[in-house]
C-alpha cells in the first residue's frame, strides 16, 4: 500500500512522473479526464480550517470518477474519543483511500499503519507535501515551458529563498523536498525559527544531506534567488504566540526592496491565505513577479496525479 504523507514518499523518478501527468490532467481539464478512481469513494477528512486544499480535493476526485465524502472531523466519533486505530480500520472498510489535514503527523502514521487503503496527508503541524509539489510543479512549469517530461529535471540547482517562519510545515517541506529533488533552499527568519530537529532526523532517516542553509539575514537569503517564498507567520495552532511572532518577523517580510535582491526574473509564491502587510506587501502580492494563483490552481491538477498514481499502486 503506498501513501503520501510526505515528499519522500515518492521516488524522484515517480515525481517526475507526477508532474508529467498533472500537465497531461491540466491540458486536458473538461475534454479528456482521466477515470483513475471511477467507482471509488475517498474520504476528506478535515481536523483544521481549509479553503483550497478542501475544494480542490473534492473537485479533483470527482473529476476523476470518484465520489468525494467530506468529514469534518468534528462531527466523527473521533472527536469523542474513538481511537485513531478503530477509525482507521471502520472507515477502511467504506472508503478507497483518504485525504487527511490535521494537527500531529503521527495521526497520518497511524491512520496509514492501521487502515488498508492509500493516506494523503493535506497538511499535518510537520509538512505539507501536497502544497510543495503543486509549488515545484509551477515553477517548473516556467523553467521547461511546453515540456512537462523536462519539469523535475529543470528544478536542479535553482535557487530558492523561504523567509519568515522557517520552522512551519511548509518550510520543512521544502527543507525535505528540496534535498529530494536538488533545489538549493535558503531560509531566513529569526533566531529561535530554525528547522528543528525532526526534519533533520526525518532528512537522515532518507539518507538526504543537510542542503540547506538557514540565516538571520533575509537579504543574504534573497540574494540571486529564483524564487521567494513565504507562508503565514502564524500557522495553525499557533494563535497563542501571534503577538510575539509579528513582533519578531517583521524583518522578514516580503517587500519590493528585498524582491529587488532576488534575481531580475526571480518569482514570488506564497501557499496562502496571505496576510498583506505582514509577511508579504500587498505590492508583491500583486506585482508581475507573483504567480499566487496559479499555484493554487495547480493544486488541483497535481493532486489529481498524485491520487492517480496512488489508485494505480494500491497493491
Ligand atoms: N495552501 C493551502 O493549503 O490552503 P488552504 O489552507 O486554504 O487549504
Ligand atoms: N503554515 C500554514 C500553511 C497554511 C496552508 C499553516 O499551517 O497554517
Amino acid at each position: 500500500m503506498r501513501h503520501f504523507l510526505k515528499e519522500t514518499d515518492l521516488t524522484a523518478a515517480e515525481t517526475a512522473q507526477v508532474f508529467a501527468v498533472a500537465a497531461v490532467l491540466k491540458a486536458g481539464r473538461g475534454k479528456s479526464d482521466a477515470a483513475a478512481l471511477a467507482r471509488q469513494s475517498w474520504g476528506l477528512m478535515f481536523f483544521k480550517k481549509s479553503t483550497r486544499t478542501r475544494v480542490s480535493f473534492q473537485v479533483g476526485v470527482h473529476e476523476l470518477g470518484g465520489l468525494p465524502v467530506m468529514l469534518n472531523a468534528d462531527d466523527l466519533q473521533i472527536s469523542r474519543g474513538e481511537t485513531v486505530a478503530d477509525t482507521a480500520r471502520v472507515l477502511s472498510r467504506y472508503l478507497h483511500g483518504m485525504v487527511i489535514r490535521c494537527h500531529e503527523h503521527s495521526l497520518l502514521e497511524e491512520f496509514a499503519r492501521c487502515g488498508s487503503m492509500p493516506i494523503v496527508n493535506a497538511l499535518s503541524d510537520f509538512l505539507h507535501p501536497c502544497q510543495f509539489m503543486t509549488d515545484m510543479f509551477t515553477l517548473a512549469e516556467r523553467f521547461a515551458p511546453g515540456q512537462p517530461a523536462k519539469y523535475a529535471a529543470s528544478l536542479k540547482g535553482k535557487k530558492i529563498a523561504f523567509l519568515g517562519d522557517t520552522a512551519c510545515n511548509m518550510a520543512n517541506s521544502f527543507v525535505l523536498g528540496g534535498a529530494a529533488l536538488g533545489v538549493e533552499i535558503a531560509l531566513a527568519g529569526p533566531a529561535g525559527y530554525e528547522p528543528g530537529a525532526e526534519i533533520r532526523a526525518q532528512l537522515k532517516k532518507d539518507g538526504l544531506p543537510e542542503t540547506f542553509t538557514f540565516s538571520t539575514d533575509p537579504a543574504a537569503a534573497v540574494k540571486g534567488a529564483d524564487m521567494v517564498y513565504t507562508d503565514v507567520w502564524v500557522s495553525m495552532g499557533m494563535e497563542a504566540e501571534k503577538a510575539e511572532r509579528l513582533r519578531t518577523m517583521q524583518p522578514y517580510q516580503v517587500n519590493a526592496k528585498l524582491m529587488a535582491l532576488a534575481k531580475p526574473s526571480a518569482y514570488f509564491m506564497h501557499c496562502l491565505p496571505a496576510h498583506p502587510g505582514e509577511e508579504v506587501s500587498a505590492e508583491v502580492l500583486e506585482s508581475k513577479q507573483s504567480i499566487i494563483f496559479d499555484q493554487a490552481e495547480n493544486r488541483l491538477h497535481v493532486q489529481k496525479a498524485i491520487l492517480a498514481h496512488l489508485a494505480a499502486h494500491r497493491g
